[in-house]
């Protein structure tokens, strides 16, 4: 066991540290402010090589490993979780899930452009009225031998306005109900029937952009199918392995901005003569965030390594997304406690990633459908089988 980062991983730390600092961080805060998403910020990582991070080369990717990308997620989200958001859905629901199911023809065809940065990715699972219950989507592909004709709508879709493409979980049409028979497709925004629409009123991350989309008899050629027929449950729930894991490394992220926020704050500000960092109970708080940083990163790390290794993750990850959701949104809260009145306004950054950290608690699996799964491997009752198709190990063989 070796839990030294490589000089790699110092390296990507440091590079995209001072990239969200420099180029992501300005703006930022008057755009939370005023609801506004931007494509600019898109167009900087895809300019800076982020948005290939852990693909590999021979798509036009960096070849870091799956490690990398929870490092740029943990960093991005420091400065602000809309550009951990773009992580998650570009690089970890979509990239990594064509990687793990595409075939060799889809990942030149469909990955190149996206390793490069040349096109934006997306995935849509959820339904207005299917969250948590995702096998129970109504979205509908009916197979017409050449193309599917897809019709329905999802719902709380990140980048919905802004990426090309989408990974489309449906129900496959004229199937008995009781099947459940899914499919994944790729659909471009340019398909005719395509159109969407952003959400408006977020409590957080008010600067990234989320929405609903709308099929209207949109024709998608088969050769946009992800997987075989029937295999779409399973495509989306390997997109969610990925994904997940992206927002298990962004959450430390939030609890080490708020750390850095505090330590400053509590020895800056007195009371009685002295720093507060001197008062006892401000120190627990202090001690709880500077824990939720080391025990985050061990989880995160751990997935990142099973990826490496090519080992089947979902329990781990379910439960480095759980506790991390939840240790971020304790230290944001604290933060606010630690600055007082000042924490409550946003004069300090502490206000919002309190807001943005209750997202987290909701998508990419509830804290309660965590705790149930959790609670399921433990007793027995779930447990990981060997997958279908798994995600290459790193380093990338000719095979990935
Ligand atoms: N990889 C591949 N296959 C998997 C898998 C994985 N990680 N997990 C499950 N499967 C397979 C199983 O092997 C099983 O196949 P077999 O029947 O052949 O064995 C099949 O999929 C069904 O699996 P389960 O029995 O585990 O399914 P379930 O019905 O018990 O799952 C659930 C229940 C865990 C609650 C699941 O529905 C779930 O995770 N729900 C939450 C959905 C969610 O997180 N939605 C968020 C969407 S994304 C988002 O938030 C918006 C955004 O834009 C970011």
């Amino acid at each position: 066991m070796d839990f030294q980062p490589t000089p790699e991983h110092n390296l990507i730390r440091e590079a995209a540290r001072k990239f969200a600092e420099q180029e992501l961080a300005p703006g930022l805060a008057e755009r939370d402010r005023a609801h506004q998403s931007d494509s600019e910020s898109l167009k900087k990582m895809a300019r800076s090589s982020f948005l290939g991070v852990s693909l590999p080369a021979k798509y036009g990717g960096t070849d870091s490993d799956y490690i990398s990308l929870g490092i740029v997620c943990e960093e991005f989200e420091r400065v602000d979780t809309s550009f951990r958001v773009v992580m998650s859905v570009h690089s970890g629901l979509h990239c990594l899930t064509l990687l793990q199911w595409g075939t060799a023809e889809q990942k030149q065809r469909l990955l190149a452009p996206l390793a490069k940065g040349e096109k934006i990715g997306a995935f849509a699972l959820t339904e207005p009225n299917a969250g948590s219950d995702a096998i129970n989507i109504r979205t509908r592909a009916e197979n017409r031998g050449s193309e599917y004709v897809l019709n329905g709508q999802k719902s709380w879709i990140s980048l919905s306005d802004y990426a090309d493409q989408f990974l489309v979980i449906a129900q496959l049409d004229g199937n008995d109900r009781s099947e459940k028979k899914h499919v994944a497709l790729i659909v471009d925004r340019n398909m005719q029937g395509f159109s969407s629409r952003p959400i408006k009123g977020k409590l957080g991350v008010r600067a990234g952009n989320t929405g609903e989309i709308f099929f209207d008899d949109v024709r998608v050629p088969v050769e946009n199918r992800i997987g075989d027929e029937g295999d779409g449950f399973k495509v989306a729930m390997s997109a969610l392995d990925h994904g997940r894991y992206t927002v298990a490394a962004g959450s430390v992220g939030i609890s080490a901005a708020c750390l850095q926020a505090c330590v400053k704050y509590a020895n800056e500000r007195t009371v009685g003569g002295e720093p507060i960092g001197k008062k006892q109970l401000v120190q627990q708080m202090i001690a709880n965030m500077s824990a939720a940083c080391d025990i985050g990163r061990l989880l995160y790390f751990q997935v990142g390594w099973m990826k490496n290794a090519g080992l089947r993750h979902t329990r781990e990850v379910s439960l480095a997304k759980w506790q991390n959701c939840n240790m971020a949104f304790q230290s944001a809260h604290d933060a606010i406690e630690i600055h007082g009145a000042y924490g409550y306004c946003d004069e300090f950054p502490v206000e919002r990633h309190f807001r943005n950290s209750r997202g987290a608690m909701i998508y990419e699996g509830t804290r309660e459908i965590h705790t149930l799964v959790q609670a399921e491997y433990a007793l027995g009752y779930r447990q990981d089988r060997p997958l279908k198709r798994t995600l290459p190990k790193w380093p990338f063989g000719d095979d990935a």
